[in-house]
């Protein structure tokens, strides 16, 4: 059964279709109606997996140089060269996963390179990223210890583009052996006697592209062969994870499921947004219009289809769904700030994203039964970042803010919901108003998430809670006076979360004004 939002994209795509292809037809009415929510607190079935809420660093630009790595002898407070405010940033994320070294890097990345005394490990050429000398000085263990100062689990992506069999068993080994072994004495040899738990292993990053230009045939037999010696040493599980499609492509993820599902425990897909339908001129991340706007809104509810149409596929192969779909690299993506290495991928952020990040995380919620994983592009200085950095400074983005908002779903039940909204139009085209979901977590409060895509208007929100008595309600929301406000380093705090006011409760319903253009969450109890 389709939920609440699902229901309304498709109904959307069905609009835009008449409203496109019927130019007698006559102007739709202006009049607007409250919007009204149902949420079924007696139909949660379904955990959101806190790692819906994961990230991902590469080695790429300035998101691990600068943005996690200084060094222990730099100025910048650090831990054993790991800085500190970063670190203690996204904590306040409760991040649960990170997923590296790349992207595209990891399919040139040589593992052993980055191991041993940092004044003996030799530089390599970052091909992808700009040609810039990597010194490695950021490695296996840089990055294992990263993940223990968040206390989130490791996902690690393997070379299967560049790489071999052996270098990616002795990774593993490397890392997770507790016993006597070559690869497991080498590792104690640099200073770890424990093994590392790693929990997630990627064989391959976009193999249909910068991983190696395969065809889905030919991906599925190395995925088959290389996976086989991705062990489970003393007793860490390791959960393999095969390379999914990139957005629309149906015929590569029917045939690594048809070939390898009984392999794998999870398949990935990647899928970025633009304000332009091309990757030549993305368009400006701050400098943008209404048109722009509304384009990255329709590209970035396109993710419900995208995500409806991969478990389809999925569902024919693994009905019983025990391979489950992670969303590992997700996000918008623009033309590089002006002025700074175009390789270096590195953009503002507005409200515009911060709106953007708001559907693509319901949409993960809402399909929680699948999409088990999701991991935002990237965590600092990078494509939709949680965090800037300039030399010793550090601001968050409108993005953090969603992500800091949002934590609350983590581990909760979702709860599906039935949405009657209103439609926002541009031109002569529209969406949904209002975009959400809701869960119920361990403590019994009731969190919604909703968001109102709509730049010109505030909506107007009835909402029933089925299945409950509401006693008290309590919103936050992240809003701005201009659809381009963003924090920079001189007003970090243009765009912060603030108390959503005038929220009521009459006869149980919840009455709620939600602003244009904004985020809120509310807090049911
Ligand atoms: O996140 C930037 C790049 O986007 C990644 O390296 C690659 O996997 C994707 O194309």
């Amino acid at each position: 059964m389709l939920s609440g939002n699902s229901k309304k994209m498709i109904l959307g795509s069905i609009v835009l279709l008449l409203v496109g292809i019927s130019l007698a037809a006559e102007t739709p009415s202006e009049q607007e109606y409250v919007n009204q929510l149902i949420i079924h607190v007696d139909q949660g079935k379904d955990v959101i997996a806190p790692e819906i809420y994961g990230h991902f660093a590469e080695h790429l630009g300035r998101c691990i140089y600068e943005g996690f790595w200084v060094g222990q002898d730099s100025s910048i407070p650090n831990v054993r060269g790991i800085r500190k405010d970063v670190v203690q940033a996204l904590r306040e994320l409760n991040i649960p996963v990170l997923r590296w070294p790349g992207g595209c890097f990891a399919d040139e990345y040589h593992w052993k390179e980055g191991i041993g005394p940092r004044d003996q490990r030799p530089s390599m050429v970052n091909t992808h990223w700009g040609m810039v000398t990597e010194t490695n000085a950021f490695g296996t263990h840089e990055f294992l210890d990263l993940c223990q100062q968040f206390g989130c689990e490791a996902y690690i992506a393997g070379n299967v583009g560049s790489g071999t069999v052996e270098e990616m068993q002795d990774w593993v080994e490397y890392m997770t052996f507790n016993g006597d072994s070559e690869m497991a004495n080498l590792r104690r040899a640099n200073g770890r006697d424990e093994p590392w738990q790693v929990k997630y292993f990627g064989v391959g990053n976009e193999n249909w592209g910068c991983g190696g230009n395969m065809t889905a045939e030919y991906y599925a037999d190395l995925y088959n062969r290389f996976q086989t010696y991705v062990r489970t040493y003393s007793g860490n599980k390791i959960l393999k994870v095969a390379c999914g499609p990139g957005s629309v492509n149906y015929h590569w993820i029917k045939v690594i499921m048809q070939r390898c599902r009984d392999r794998m425990d999870a398949i990935s897909l990647h899928h970025y947004v633009r304000g332009t339908g091309n990757w030549t001129e993305k368009g400006s991340a701050t400098q943008f219009d209404e048109k722009e706007w509304f384009a990255l809104m329709k590209n970035t509810l396109f993710i419900y289809e995208l995500l409806q149409k991969n478990i389809e596929i999925m569902d024919r192969y693994d009905p019983r769904k025990r391979v489950n779909l992670f969303v590992d690299e997700w996000g918008t993506w623009w033309d590089a700030e002006p002025g700074t290495n175009p390789a270096f991928l590195y953009q503002q952020n507005t409200l515009r994203d911060a709106v953007s990040a708001g559907i693509f995380l319901n949409a993960f919620n809402e399909h929680c039964y699948r999409v088990k994983m999701a991991n935002i592009a990237q965590t600092n200085n990078v494509l939709q970042a949680m965090i800037l950095t300039k030399g010793e400074k550090m601001i968050v983005t409108p993005t953090y803010h969603v992500f800091e908002m949002y934590k609350v779903h983590q581990g909760a039940t979702y709860l599906p919901s039935d949405l009657n909204c209103n439609m926002y139009r541009y031109d002569s085209q529209e969406l949904p108003t209002l975009v959400c979901s809701a869960s119920k977590d361990k403590a019994g409060k009731i969190h919604l998430s909703i968001c109102n895509i709509n730049p010109k208007a505030p909506a107007e929100l009835v909402c029933e809670v089925r299945g409950a008595t509401v006693k008290s309600v309590t919103g936050r929301v992240l809003t701005a006076s201009k659809m381009n406000t963003h924090n920079t380093f001189d007003k970090p705090d243009a765009v912060k979360p603030t108390a959503l006011d005038g929220i009521k409760l009459q006869d149980g319903k919840i009455l709620a004004t939600l602003p244009s253009k904004s985020i809120a969450v509310l807090t049911i109890e």
